[in-house]
């Protein structure tokens, strides 16, 4: 059987775990990869063909089914259009782009050349998530009156000192992007759509290590629901992790999915 042939755009933490993933799979195959380091900077071993250019790759290798974007936020939207255009699927690492207008390119690149786009968005595969999604959309608490969103978590310079990217307007984005997508995309994934959104921003503590706000209050009503919500955020936070949860009032119950991870279900 052929193999599906990968080649994998940027290799750092997250693309070294995809390479590790690819490499780990019998259907798969693992071609070439790109980074702006060496891959002896990026501790990729030698043997593995590698281009300093990502377009270089793509060129190079035409055969490529599927490319992984796994470079900073800023790079991702035009990254997987040159990927698409050159005719293979798209995993994307979170988030697919850093504006509404990149990310309607990359789809509308896609549905042009009839590729897959997928956004690595893990937290949907795990049992709490499943089950709370399970829980709402089976009607077990009835109709939804509110759902609060807390994301709750430390970084600081341990964490903005190790990448020149993490922190930065253009390449980072901020922290719903690099932090918080993951529950964003949750709430969106169980409830769908909202609307009529407020807001309020404060940078506590990040005023040297990033250029934008690390805390914020945002409320809204969701569209196919009579229900209000809140998604509250910081990475403000005191030396470690504190919260990610979804509380969900519904008519017949409440549900909390929390914990540090949001790993742990509270009726
Ligand atoms: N799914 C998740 O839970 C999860 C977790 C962590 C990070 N991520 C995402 O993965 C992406 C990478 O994060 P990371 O932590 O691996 O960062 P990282 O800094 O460790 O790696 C990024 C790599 O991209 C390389 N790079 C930069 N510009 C490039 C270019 N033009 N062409 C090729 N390579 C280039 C850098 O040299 C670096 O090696 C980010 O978008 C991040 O949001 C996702």
């Amino acid at each position: 059987m052929r193999k599906v042939k990968f080649g994998v755009i940027g290799a750092g933490h997250i693309g070294k775990r995809h390479m590790e993933m690819i490499r780990r799979n019998e259907a798969f195959d693992l071609v070439a990869f790109s980074d702006l380091k060496s891959p002896e900077e990026c501790f990729v071993d030698a043997g593995l063909p590698y281009f300093s250019d990502y377009r270089d790759l793509l060129k190079a290798h035409p055969e490529l089914d599927v490319v992984c974007i796994c470079t900073p936020n800023g790079l991702h939207a035009s990254q997987a259009v040159d990927a698409i255009q050159a005719d293979c699927h798209v995993v994307i690492e979170k988030p697919m782009a850093l504006t509404r207008a990149d990310g309607e390119e990359v789809l509308h690149a896609a549905l042009s050349k009839g590729k897959q786009v997928f956004c690595v968005m893990q937290n949907r595969y795990s049992p709490p998530s499943i089950w709370l999604r399970d829980v709402i959309q089976n009607g077990t608490i009835g109709a939804i009156h509110m759902v609060q969103v807390q994301c709750f978590w430390n970084r600081d310079d341990r964490y903005y000192g190790k990448s020149p990217w993490k922190g930065t307007q253009d390449l980072d984005g901020g922290t719903l992007f690099t932090q918080f997508s993951h529950f964003i995309d949750l709430m969106y994934w169980i409830f769908g759509d909202i609307h009529k959104i407020q807001s309020r921003f404060a940078d506590f503590t990040h005023q040297q290590n990033t250029d934008f706000e690390d805390s914020g209050l945002i409320s809204f009503e969701f569209v196919k629901h009579d229900a209000l919500g809140v998604f509250n955020f910081s990475t403000a936070v005191a030396n470690q992790n504190f919260e990610s949860s979804v509380t969900v009032i519904g008519e017949h119950g409440t549900v909390k999915v929390g914990g540090q991870y949001m790993n742990e279900v509270e009726t």
